[in-house]
C-alpha cells in the first residue's frame, strides 16, 4: 500500500508573510512529495510495504543497508509534524498544563525559547529543533541531524521546526536567526503541542 501526501493543514498562503506560499509550494509540493514518491518506490514488493509509517521508521532507524529508506520515510513523518507545528494565528505563549511544565522544566517561558531558538540556530547544516517529552516525564529540547528524529531516540515530539534550507531560504535567505524568531513569535502551534503534550 503506497503512502499518500498527507494534506497540509492551512492553505498554501496562510501562513504569509512570515513563511510565503513560493517556499510552501517548493517546501510541501515539491520536497514533502519527493519524499513520499521515493519512499513509495524503495518499499514497494519489499516486506516493509504493509507497515505503518511509525514503524517502517522504528524498523529501518541504524541499519545501515536501509539508511534511504529510514531517511524517507522520517521526512515525510517530520514534515508532516512540522506542518501542524505551526499555525496562521501561531505565536506568541502556551496556556495551562503545558504552560505550568514549561515553567517548571526550564525556569520560564524566556528561557524556553531561549534554549528552542539556540537548538535550531547551532544545528550545523540540515536538521530539526524539537521540544520533546523524555521518558522521565521531563521536558527537554533536543536538535536532530538531517532526518532523524525523536522517537528513535524514546523521546516524545511535541513540536519541531524544520532548519533545512529549504525551509527558509526563498523567504530569509541565510537569515535562519530571523526564521527561528519568526516562527517563535507568529507560527508556532502551541495547541497542537498541548494536545501531544496531554495525548
Ligand atoms: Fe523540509
Amino acid at each position: 500500500m503506497a503512502f499518500d501526501l498527507p494534506p497540509l493543514p492551512y492553505d498554501l498562503n496562510a501562513l504569509e508573510p512570515h513563511i510565503s506560499a513560493n517556499t510552501l509550494s517548493f517546501h510541501y509540493g515539491k520536497h514533502h512529495q519527493a519524499y513520499v514518491t521515493n519512499l513509495n518506490g524503495l518499499i514497494e514488493g519489499t516486506d516493509l510495504a504493509n507497515k505503518s509509517l511509525e514503524d517502517i521508521i522504528r524498523i529501518t532507524a541504524g541499519d545501515k543497508d536501509k539508511v534511504g529508506v529510514f531517511n524517507n520515510a522520517a521526512q515525510v513523518w517530520n514534515h508532516t509534524f512540522y506542518w501542524h507545528s505551526m499555525a496562521p494565528q501561531g505565536g506568541g505563549k502556551p496556556k495551562g498544563a503545558l504552560a505550568e511544565k514549561i515553567n517548571q522544566d526550564f525556569g520560564s517561558y524566556e528561557e524556553f525559547t531561549k534554549l528552542f531558538k539556540q537548538a535550531g540556530v547551532t544545528q550545523f547544516g540540515s536538521g530539526w529543533a524539537w521540544l520533546v517529552l523524555n521518558k522521565d516525564g521531563k521536558l527537554e529540547i533536543m536538535k536532530t541531524a538531517n532526518a532523524d528524529l525523536p522517537m528513535v531516540h524514546g523521546k516524545k515530539a511535541l513540536l519541531t521546526y524544520d532548519v533545512w534550507e529549504h525551509a527558509y531560504y526563498l523567504d530569509y535567505q541565510n537569515r535562519r536567526p530571523d526564521y527561528v524568531d519568526t516562527f517563535l513569535s507568529h507560527l508556532i502551534n502551541w495547541d497542537f503541542a498541548e494536545k501531544n503534550f496531554e495525548g
